[in-house]
C-alpha cells in the first residue's frame, strides 16, 4: 500500500462536508488502496459539532482513514496537504446582497491562499467549492504564488451532473450513457449548460442534439433548469444542495487524481488562457481532459451565435466579480 496522503476539507462541520468526508474516506475519490490522513478545518464556534463528525468518522470504521485531525487553525489544517477541498464559506443570509457575500468570502479565500502557500505541498491540488467558487479560486491562487495556478480549480461539476441527468431523463437512458455535456463560465445563473457537443451511447453513439430532436428545449428549458437548479433545491429542501454537491466534489477531484477516461471531457473552472474568446485570467469553466494531474482545455469546438452570446455574458460577470474581489483584497 502507498504512504498515506494528507487531505484537507474546510467547512468540515457543514452540510456538504458531512457527505463528502464519507466519500473520501471510503476510497471513492483517491482510490481504494490509498490510505488517508484527514485534516478537518472549521471555525472555533463549530469545534463541538466537528468533534461529533470525528466520532462518526471513527464509527464508520473506514480502513483507509489512518488519522483524523480536527482543527480551527489553518497552519495545522494545511500542513503538508496534497489535496484540498475548500468548502467552508459564509452562507448567504437574509437581506445580504451578493456583493456582501463576495466580500466576506473572498477574504476567507485570501487567508486560505496565504496558508496554503506557507504550509501545503507545492504540488497540492486545490478544489474550491465555496461560493462564489470561480472568483474565490482566483483569489486563493493569487495569494498562493508558490503553487502553480493550474493547481487551483473551481467546481462546476454539480452543474455538469445536473445537465447530464436532465438529458438522461429526457431520453430515458441511464445517466452514464450521456457524455461530454459542457458547463461554460461561472458557477452562477449566467453559466451556459451546453449539450451541443454531448453524445449519447445507446445502441451506438449519437449526438445528444440528434437524439433529443428539440433544439428549442435545449436552448430554453434545459438551460434554465440547470441554471436555476440550486435555487429549486433550496426552495424545496429549505437548505442548499449538499449530497449532490459532495458527490460532484468527489467526481471533480477523482478526475484530477486519476485522469479522465479516453474520449471524454469534463467541465471545471480553471485559469483562462482566453480560449473560446473567454476573458483571460479569470477562473472560467471549460471542457477539459486530464492526464497525470494536468488538465488541458479541449480546443476547436464550434461555437454558434447562441453559444457566443452565452459565453460573453458569463465571461463579463466573471470580469466584474474579479474587479470587486481585487478591490476587497487590496483594502
Ligand atoms: P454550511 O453552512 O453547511 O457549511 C459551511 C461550513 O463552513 C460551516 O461549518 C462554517 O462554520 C464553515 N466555515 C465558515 N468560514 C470558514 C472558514 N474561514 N474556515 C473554515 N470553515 C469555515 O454550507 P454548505 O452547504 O456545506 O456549503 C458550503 C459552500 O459551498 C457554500 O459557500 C455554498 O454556497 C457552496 N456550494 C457550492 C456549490 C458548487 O457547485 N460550487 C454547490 C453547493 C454549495
Amino acid at each position: 500500500m502507498p504512504e498515506p496522503i494528507r487531505v484537507v476539507i474546510t467547512g468540515a462541520a457543514g452540510q456538504i462536508a458531512y457527505s463528502l468526508i464519507y466519500l473520501i474516506g471510503n476510497g471513492d475519490v483517491f482510490g481504494k488502496d490509498q490510505p488517508l490522513i484527514l485534516s478537518l478545518l472549521d471555525i472555533p464556534p463549530m469545534m463541538d459539532v466537528l468533534n461529533g463528525v470525528v466520532m462518526e468518522i471513527y464509527d464508520c470504521a473506514l480502513p483507509l482513514v489512518r488519522e483524523v485531525i480536527p482543527t480551527a487553525d489553518p497552519a495545522v489544517a494545511f500542513k503538508d496537504v496534497e489535496a484540498a477541498f475548500l468548502v467552508g464559506a459564509m452562507p448567504r443570509k437574509q437581506g445580504m446582497e451578493r456583493k456582501d457575500l463576495l466580500s466576506a468570502n473572498v477574504k476567507i479565500f485570501k487567508a486560505q491562499g496565504e496558508a496554503l502557500d506557507k504550509f501545503a505541498k507545492k504540488t497540492v491540488q486545490v478544489l474550491v467549492v465555496g461560493n462564489p467558487a470561480n472568483t474565490n479560486a482566483l483569489i486563493c491562487s493569487k495569494y498562493a504564488p508558490s503553487i502553480p495556478r493550474e493547481n487551483f480549480s473551481a467546481m462546476t461539476r454539480l452543474d455538469q451532473n445536473r445537465a447530464q441527468s436532465q438529458i438522461a431523463v429526457r431520453l430515458n437512458v441511464p445517466v452514464d450513457k450521456v457524455k461530454n455535456v459542457i458547463i461554460w463560465g461561472n458557477h452562477s445563473s449566467t453559466q451556459f449548460p451546453d449539450a451541443r457537443h454531448a453524445i449519447v451511447e445507446s445502441g451506438g453513439t449519437v449526438s445528444a442534439e440528434s437524439a433529443i430532436k428539440d433544439n428549442t428545449w435545449l436552448t430554453t428549458e434545459f438551460v434554465k433548469t440547470v441554471q436555476t437548479r440550486g435555487a429549486a433545491v433550496i426552495a424545496a429542501r429549505k437548505m442548499s444542495s449538499a449530497m449532490s454537491a459532495a458527490k460532484a466534489a468527489g467526481d471533480h477531484m477523482r478526475d484530477i487524481w486519476l485522469g479522465t477516461p479516453s474520449g471524454q471531457h469534463v467541465s471545471m473552472g480553471v485559469i483562462s488562457d482566453g480560449s473560446y474568446g473567454a476573458p483571460k485570467d479569470v477562473i472560467f469553466s471549460f471542457p477539459v481532459t486530464i492526464q497525470n494531474r494536468k488538465w488541458t482545455i479541449v480546443k476547436d469546438l464550434p461555437i454558434n451565435d447562441f453559444a457566443r452570446n452565452m459565453l460573453d455574458a458569463t465571461g463579463k460577470e466573471l470580469e466584474e466579480e474579479r474587479q470587486e474581489a481585487l478591490a476587497v483584497c487590496e483594502n
